[in-house]
């Protein structure tokens, strides 16, 4: 059988010379196509989980393979990112300058993309998300839900095989809760991708195939 898409194998993230105890040990498998929530009570490890396997932090034991390749021997983060990682944080990271269409295209530009085939990708997108009214608009002249869904387009624009989402929902009304999340969920589906979600609302956790519970840098259950 081949490798799962996403392996974690003990990894431990200790702060502050072993005193804080982020993540202690934790090891999974998640494959293509699943959505999997992180959940667990706050500072149990969820984002510094996110962190490390999008490669916005090092481990300080065990290790993370994506695609079988091992994220300690990548030497250009950002190159692996925009590649392979999309990300969804709960405050939407939207660059103010630009509009929310130059925002969705921006990971392109990364991968060489030519400005007009990523801007007319970025329209589509943005359209699939209900958008196409506001493509031309900056951030703050749209509502804090179309900013995310927005930031979620933006994620989802290089069709990366791997979506993490930090309680994209956090700050929005349960519609625009709703609708992101059913983004991410079609996303996963339509493209084969795996989301990994961490999240305190049960909502979004019910839309889960699997769950992964943390407590205390620890997995519970899986
Ligand atoms: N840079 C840091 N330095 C020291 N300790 C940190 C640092 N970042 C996180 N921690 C600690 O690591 C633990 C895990 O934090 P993390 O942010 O991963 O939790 P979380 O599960 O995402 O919480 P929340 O649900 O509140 O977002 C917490 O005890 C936190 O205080
Ligand atoms: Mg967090």
């Amino acid at each position: 059988m081949s490798e799962a898409l996403l392996v974690v194998e003990g990894l431990v993230r200790h702060y502050d010379r072993g005193s804080v105890k982020a993540l202690d040990g934790v090891s999974f498998q998640a494959s293509a196509g699943e959505v999997v929530a992180v959940t667990g009570p706050s500072g149990c490890g969820k984002s510094t989980l996110l962190s490390l396997i999008g490669l916005l932090d090092r481990p300080s034991a065990g290790r993370v393979r994506v695609g079988g390749l091992d994220l300690a021997s990548v030497r250009r983060p950002s190159a692996f990112r925009a590649e392979q990682i999309g990300f969804v944080f709960q405050f939407h990271h939207l660059v103010s300058t630009m509009t929310l269409a130059e925002n969705v295209a921006a990971p392109a530009v990364a991968l060489g993309v030519p400005r007009r085939r990523r801007m007319a990708e970025a329209w589509a997108m943005l359209d699939r998300m209900g958008l196409s009214a506001r493509a031309d608009f900056l951030p703050a002249k749209v509502s804090g839900g179309e900013r995310q869904r927005a930031a979620v387009a933006r994620a989802l624009s290089n069709r990366p095989p791997i979506i993490l989402a930090d309680e994209p929902t956090g700050n929005l009304d349960s519609r625009n809760g709703e609708l992101v999340a059913d983004l991410l969920v079609r996303h996963a589906r339509s493209q084969r991708a795996l989301v990994l979600v961490a999240t305190h609302n049960p909502e979004i956790a019910g839309l889960a195939d699997r769950h992964i519970v943390l407590r205390d840098g620890v997995l519970v259950s899986s």
